[in-house]
């Protein structure tokens, strides 16, 4: 039997998660939630036999429902959270997981307590060229990692409860833990506001790993052009991921430099640059938020833990956490422990 999903929050993305639902062999768009009735009134036009409810808690309380998908403005993420898993609901978030690391740890803690599933949707982990990504890294292709460069750019949607971090970067974040499987060690962020005092529409971060390991990340919602690039750059080879390249998301350059430094004298060590070739793998082309909602519905079929699970959202929370501590202290360096 079809699990019964109710999507919760009809603005920009929870259309998204309800189309997907609506379409899964396992899954069905059960119900619909949203306190603002036009909106709510608008999805509901497209899926008529989705019961609509304005009043969250009522939604709660109709029995049908199996779990909930929550794609409401942040900061409501752990007080309907929680109401979901309270009411034994098994539960999908959007990203970010919650507004701060300690309601992230009562979540993951309440889900384990009443037995329910917790799962974040960090989109770009189900996304093929983020997992081809991954897999190159784990292989060893790229060698030693030296550095990421990231930029996350456009023009808007400016969020009315968060900054341009918890908004952008928390889809770098969690793929940069994806792919590289590494946690950084602490961190440094500046950024600017220049609309809304105190809620910056752009900023920079850079992560510390172990050893010289760096990530550089730039997201901005005051840029002309729509960005979303990675660059990696390995001992071995090179990595540049661009998600507006529809037809080479993914490039891989034999590129690099070797230095000799047999000899006693720096300024006699030879420099050698390697030109190499470029290559660009093959990719499935499969919605990235069909595969997570496919993937929700599988670990509900088996009851097994997601893959992006509470903890991973925790994990990627406690980083723009530190970042937005970073920028209180004016970029002062972060310890993330
Ligand atoms: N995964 C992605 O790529 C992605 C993309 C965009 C947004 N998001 C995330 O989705 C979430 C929502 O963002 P958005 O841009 O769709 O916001 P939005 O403001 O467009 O929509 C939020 C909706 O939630 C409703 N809402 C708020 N409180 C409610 C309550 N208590 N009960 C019922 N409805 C309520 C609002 O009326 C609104 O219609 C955020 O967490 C955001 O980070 C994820």
């Amino acid at each position: 039997m079809a699990i019964k999903v109710a999507v919760v929050g009809c603005g920009y993305w929870g259309p998204n998660l309800a189309r997907n639902f609506s379409q899964l062999a396992g899954t069905e768009l059960a119900a619909l939630c949203d306190r603002d009735r036009t909106r709510l009134a608008g999805l509901g036009r497209i899926y008529p036999a989705a019961r609509l409810f304005t009043d969250y808690r009522k939604l709660l309380a109709w029995p049908e429902i199996q779990a909930v998908a929550l794609a409401t403005p942040v900061a409501t993420h752990y007080r309907l959270g929680r109401l979901a898993l309270e009411q034994g609901r098994d539960l999908l978030v959007e990203k970010p997981l919650t507004a701060s690391g300690r309601e992230a740890e009562s979540l993951i803690r309440l889900a384990r307590e009443k037995g329910r599933l917790l799962m974040v949707d960090h989109t770009f982990e189900y996304a093929p060229a983020i997992n081809r990504m991954r897999e190159i890294i784990a292989a060893g292709e790229l060698g030693d990692l030296y550095y990421i460069r990231a930029e996350w750019l456009n023009l808007g949607l400016l969020q009315p409860d968060v900054n341009v971090i918890w908004d952008l970067a928390t889809h770098i974040v969690s793929i940069l833990n994806y792919v590289t499987g590494l946690e950084p060690s602490s961190l440094k962020a500046t950024a600017a506001a220049y609309l809304r005092r105190e809620i910056p529409e752009v900023a920079h971060i850079q992560l510390n790993y172990a050893g010289q390991v760096r990530a550089f990340m730039t997201v901005s919602w005051l840029e002309p052009r729509k960005t979303r690039s990675i660059t990696i750059v390995g001992k071995r080879r090179m990595l540049v991921y661009d998600l507006t390249n529809t037809e080479e998301q993914i490039k891989i350059f034999d590129k690099g430099v070797d230095l000799d430094a047999s000899h006693s004298e720096a300024n006699q060590w030879r420099i050698n640059y390697r030109y190499g070739d470029i290559y660009s793998p093959n990719l499935k082309n499969v919605e990235p938020l069909s595969a997570l909602c496919g993937h929700f519905a599988d670990c509900l079929k088996d009851r097994r833990r997601p893959r992006s699970d509470g903890e991973s959202g925790a994990r990627v929370v406690r980083v723009l956490e530190a970042a937005q501590r970073s920028l209180r202290r004016n970029g002062r360096e972060i310890k993330l422990s």
